[in-house]
Parts: structure tokens; sequence; C-alpha cells
């Protein structure tokens, strides 16, 4: 099977192609409601969008080309969308809002209105920490920016303001994060250097992006689903094409063979500095473990999958470290422990994570499950549900259109297989 295109890379090919000079070809773009946002956003600011399927035409205004407008910017349930797009519109010379959905709006933005603050934005929050946003565009200056936590999209949000700030802008980041942004805005043609944890964007005024074709890369956190349904099978294999294998998003196959899946990757290349490849997984008994430190922030998409295989793996799963779960597009640690304990499983959450028993505790049945509208909790459960003793109903399943609309028709396909 052929997961869809990426969500992290196709929003920010999708933001470089509308503040380029020129028209920018991407391929293979992800399908999810969240970069449809994003392009929603980008439309409203001025570039010409052209979508026709996964084939997406954009022409871009050029890094002083936006233009404001009254009404609010929809980033609908997106948090690369704000976040990363704050950074853009607190560069431009008009003021603009910016908001979400009711999920979104109860996400914290701090952590972006800091450093855009410190570079000279004026920035509008409700309890100056949440959207609606009003951020009053206007002159920047780089700075240098030690991250408090380990988040790309605050990383991210720091580098595009840089594209419009003076002298340079640096990031230094306290533990490696997905690095998708420096290697699009390196792709689109901006001056950015890259030492370590450091990334820095060179600005001696001139700047200019170019548009340009690119092919996004399928998504390993779509994958991880098929990965974890294979694996939950002892007599299945499944063969996945053209995944997004870059080494700052592989760290879950890793954790998925320490724990005794079998994951093969196979013929790799590159594109636009991102690796791309195909993975074939064999089902396994899965011993299960612990997760926890600096490989919190690499796998966080993918600790819900993991944690839903919990009670079909020997020794059960424990998550560390990851009280950033608690404000994804639902408090997941909550959410992930509710939906176990529906199901059967034996669960102990704690404020920065939590503890699912193995498979001594007893096998799980099927239930009513309460995704809270957060697409990867309604994706996890499903695919738990597949090994689950009796029927399970997921409620407001259509959540999952907020990163991959085909999932249930993708996995039906891949389990009658
Ligand atoms: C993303 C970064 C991560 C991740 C999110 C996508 C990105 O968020 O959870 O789904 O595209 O940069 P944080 O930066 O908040 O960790």
């Amino acid at each position: 099977m052929v997961p869809p295109g990426d969500k992290s890379i196709s929003h920010r090919y999708a933001m470089l192609a509308g503040i380029a000079e020129g028209t920018s070809e991407l391929s293979n773009f992800a399908l999810a409601a969240d970069c449809h946002s994003t392009l929603g956003c980008m439309k409203a600011l001025g570039a010409e969008v052209k979508v026709d399927k996964t084939s997406v035409r954009v022409t871009g205004r050029g890094l002083r080309g936006l233009k404001g407008r009254w009404r609010a910017l929809d980033a609908g349930n997106s948090g690369t969308t704000i976040r990363l797009l704050s950074g853009i519109l607190a560069g431009q010379s008009f003021t603009s809002k910016i908001a979400g959905d009711e999920s979104l709006n109860k996400r914290p933005m701090k952590r972006i209105l800091t450093p855009l603050r410190e570079m000279g934005a004026q920035i509008l929050a409700r309890d100056d920490n949440f959207a609606p946003l009003e951020i009053r565009g206007g002159k920047l200056s780089g700075i240098h920016y030690e991250m408090p936590m380990a988040s790309a999209q605050v990383k991210s949000a720091v580098l595009l303001a840089g594209l419009f700030a003076e002298g340079d802008t640096s990031v230094t980041e306290p533990a490696p994060t997905r690095d998708h942004t420096e290697l699009a805005l390196e792709e689109f043609g901006a001056p950015i250097e890259l030492h370590g944890r450091t990334a820095r964007i060179h600005n001696n005024g001139g700047i200019k992006l170019n548009g340009r074709k690119a092919e996004v890369p399928g998504d390993l956190s779509s994958a991880v689903f098929f990965i974890a349904a294979a694996s939950l099978f002892p007599d299945s294999t499944l063969h996945l094409q053209g995944v997004g294998l870059n080494p700052t998003r592989t760290t879950i196959l890793d954790v998925f063979t320490r724990m005794g899946a079998s994951i093969q990757m196979l013929s790799l290349r590159s594109a636009q500095g991102e690796v791309i490849g195909d993975i074939a997984v064999k089902g396994a008994q899965l011993k299960g473990g612990v997760i926890e430190g600096a490989e919190i922030p690499l796998v966080i998409d993918e600790l819900p999958m993991l944690a839903a295989l919990g009670p079909f793996t020997e020794e059960g799963i424990e998550i560390r470290d990851a009280s950033e779960l608690r404000v994804k597009e639902s408090d997941r640690i909550a959410a992930l422990a509710e939906n176990l304990r529906r199901m059967g499983a034996t669960v102990e959450e704690r404020p920065d994570g939590l503890s699912v028993r193995g498979r001594s505790a007893g096998t799980l049945r099927g239930a009513e499950i309460e995704p809270h509208g957060d697409h990867r909790i309604a994706m996890a459960f499903a695919v738990a549900a597949l090994a689950a003793e009796t029927p399970t109903t997921i409620r407001d399943a259509e959540c999952a259109a907020v990163s991959y609309p085909t999932f249930y028709d993708d996995l039906t396909r891949v389990a009658e297989r």
C-alpha cells in the first residue's frame, strides 16, 4: 500500500511556495484536512493555489507580496498551520488575525509568542496564550533563540520569521526534532546553515525564495498505523511504498524493532533533501517496553498507536517524559487511558505518560471509542479493534480526515488481504 503524502512536509512546501517567486508544482500533496487549511490560508493571503487531487500548483507572491485581509485566517484543527504561519505573518507589513476550531483555540501559543515578540512582533492572544491571535506585522530583528522545549513547530516559526528579519536568526533546540523546515528552506533557496542542534538564517536583506517542483514523500506517521496492524498478526506481510524516511522521523521504526517487530527499509532514494523508501513489515510477537527521554519528541505523533498496542505486547508499554501529549489535538494521555480502559485494558495514567499492562492482564474486548475529535486516537483504536475479541464502534470516526481522509478504506483493504 501507498500512504498519503506527508502532512508536515506538505504544510512547509505550501507555505514556502506561497512566499516564493514563480510557480511551484507539488506532487503527492497530503489529502489531510490540516494541509488544506494551510492552502486556504495561503490563498487568502494572495497566493494562487490550484488543487487537482494530490497535485497542487502554487504561484507565490514573493517574500513581500502577501496581502492582508480583514477576515481571520482559518487554521482549522492544525497546530502546524497556526504556529508556522504566525512566523511568516509576524514579518508582514499588515495586521492579520488567525484562529482555528475549538480544539486548536485551546492549544498553547505562548511558545511561539515569546520568540516572535523578542524579534519585535506585536501579537495579541486570548489570555496571552491562545488563539485567536492578532499579529501586527512589522520590522523584525534577528535573534538567537535557545528553545526551552523540543518542538519542530516553534523552531520553524522562528526560522520562518527569520526570512523577514534584519540580521541573522538562529535557533538551538534542546533535543533533535523533525528537520523538514530546514531542508525545505534550503531547497527553496533560503540561506540556511546547520551546525548540530543550531539552525541559522543568514539574512543580509536579499533573501528570495524560488518556486520549484517538489514531490512530497509518503507520511510515515500514517504508515505507522499499518505497520502496527501488520505486526499484530503473526502471518501477515505488508509492503508500504514511497514512505518518507527522514532520519528525524524514523525513530519509531527503531522503537518497533526494539520491541521485536520485523521491519525492513528498502529502495532508498532522495527528493529535495528528504529520504524516501519502501518498508516491508511481517507479523511478530511484540515484547513492549519503555519509551522515554530524547526519543519522545522524535516519536511524539506515533505514541497513541504505540500505547494502543500495549495490551497486545508481552511486557506492556510504558511512556514517560511525554507531558506534551496533553496539549495535542486532544489530551492524548487521558484519551488513551479512557479508551484503553473501555476495551478492558489495565492502565496507569501519569502526568507525563502512561503505563499499559501487557497480554498477561487479559485480552481486549471491543468497545465504543470516544476519540475526542482527535484523528490519531480514532485511527489507533481502529487498529487495536482489529485484534479485539468483539466489534468496536468509533464515535465521530470521520475526524481521521484531519490527517488521513481515506484511512478506513485503506485499513479495510489491507486487513482483507
Ligand atoms: C509537527 C511537529 C510536532 C508534531 C505535529 C507536527 C510539525 O509538534 O506533533 O503533529 O509539523 O512541525 P510540536 O512541534 O508541537 O512537537
